[in-house]
């Protein structure tokens, strides 16, 4: 008995100097490495540690986002993809911010790295309450055959849903085109690999599913008015043959970023898409809608046509024409054509000239 006791003792002093010992040595670290300190220190790879640390002691609101890029402003409500919201936000911590804007950054994102998710089920104008945070934490050694990344999601008053090296979150971010396991910013070198829902196949009616359903095109803006450009292209403008007697163009995100950006070279990135739905009727009567063409711009499809692939379609989408439809390039190859546009004059910034 009294050995056992002694032995405790023993054990408790060791316990307890060991602790001595730790605590001078993480007082110790900190004074040596003031240019790594952080106020406050980045949480523990555990996910209330990190709940805690994102929602309350340094809360992820004030962080910023991804510099925006050529293709999207990441900390405005954007359209998010499954399994997540529909709309999202994205705050990214210094670290990452920091590691990325480095002229010598390699791609991988150093530990430390914070990024977090609002997922939101309304959409970019009427996003309701946020429903989820989800978040990517880089932890040094924590899982190196998945980037040493720890995931969470947590619910917006701070009950942790999942973490850890979650298998069904790393699966799915493994996906092809992902930087360092991020889906959405492909750290500004190349375009995103993810844009919303995924962009359709080049087939006609993966086309006319995606513009109809998956990704609305009526709820799209159309080309800005400019200097050169100086119809209103938000309305019905009147057509040309062989298309409508009026028509409208719809034109998606991708291509309305690409013509905002400083280095814009007048030809359209791959996931461009321009819609436009044509009248028989006047523009003042329209009438119902006859017929919906598509130029949906797809990476290598056909370079020698600036690689567009067209669609001719009724209304409700069954498709009359679809691909590389020689009647379509060869009266859009004319004189003036701006990238195979008729309507819209690309302008390249004189930024970009050189
Ligand atoms: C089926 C695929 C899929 C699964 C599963 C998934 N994600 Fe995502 N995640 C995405 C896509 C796609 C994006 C791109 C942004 C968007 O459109 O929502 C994304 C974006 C994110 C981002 C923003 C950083 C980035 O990649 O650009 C975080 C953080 C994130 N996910 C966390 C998680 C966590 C945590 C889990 C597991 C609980 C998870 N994800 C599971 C597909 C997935
Ligand atoms: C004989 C010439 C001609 C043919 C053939 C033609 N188009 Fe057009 N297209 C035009 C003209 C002119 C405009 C611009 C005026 C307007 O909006 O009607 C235009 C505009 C468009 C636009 C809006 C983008 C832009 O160019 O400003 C789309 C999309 C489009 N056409 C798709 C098609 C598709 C798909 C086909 C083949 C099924 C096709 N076009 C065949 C002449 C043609």
């Amino acid at each position: 008995m009294p050995h056992r006791h002694r032995y405790h003792i023993i054990a408790l002093a060791a316990l307890g100097f060991g602790l001595l010992v730790a605590a001078f040595a993480m007082f110790n670290w900190n004074h040596a490495n003031p240019a790594v300190a952080q106020e406050p220190e980045l949480p523990e790879a555990d996910g209330q540690a990190i709940a805690e640390f994102i929602l309350t002691e340094s809360p992820y609101q004030d962080w910023g986002s991804w510099t925006p890029d050529r293709w999207t402003d990441f900390g405005a409500y954007v359209q998010g993809g499954e399994p997540h919201g529909s709309t999202i936000r994205i705050f990214v911590n210094d670290v990452a911010q920091e590691a990325v804007a480095a002229e010598d950054f390699d791609g991988i994102l150093p530990p430390g790295s914070l990024v977090v998710k609002e997922n939101f089920m309304g959409s970019p104008e009427e996003p309701g309450d946020l429903a989820a945070v989800t978040a990517m934490y880089k932890v040094e050694e924590f899982a190196p055959e998945g980037n040493d990344w720890f995931w969470l999601s947590v619910a917006p008053d701070g009950t942790v849903n999942a973490e850890g090296a979650v298998e069904m979150c790393s699966a799915c971010h493994a996906q092809e085109g992902h930087a360092d396991y991020l889906l959405r910013y492909a750290f500004g070198e190349e375009p995103a690999t993810f844009f919303g829902d995924p962009l359709p196949e080049a087939d006609g009616d993966a086309v006319m599913e995606y513009v109809l359903q998956t990704n609305d095109y009526t709820a799209w803006a159309s080309w800005p008015s400019d200097d050169v450009n100086i119809e209103d292209f938000s309305g019905l403008l009147p057509g040309q043959e062989p298309h409508g007697v009026a028509v409208r163009i719809f034109v998606n995100d991708r291509a309305l970023a690409a013509i905002e950006r400083d280095d814009f070279n007048g030809i359209l990135p791959p996931g461009s898409i321009v819609v436009k739905e044509n009248y028989m009727g006047t523009v003042e009567e329209p009438g119902d809608l006859a017929a919906i063409t598509v130029m949906y711009k797809v990476d290598g499809f056909n370079p020698e046509a600036n690689d567009w692939f067209w669609v001719m379609s009724a209304p409700e989408g069954a498709v009359d024409a679809a691909g590389a439809v020689d009647m379509c390039i060869a009266c859009h190859a004319q004189e003036g054509n701006s990238d195979y546009l008729l309507r819209y004059q690309l302008q390249v910034p004189e930024t970009a000239e050189e």
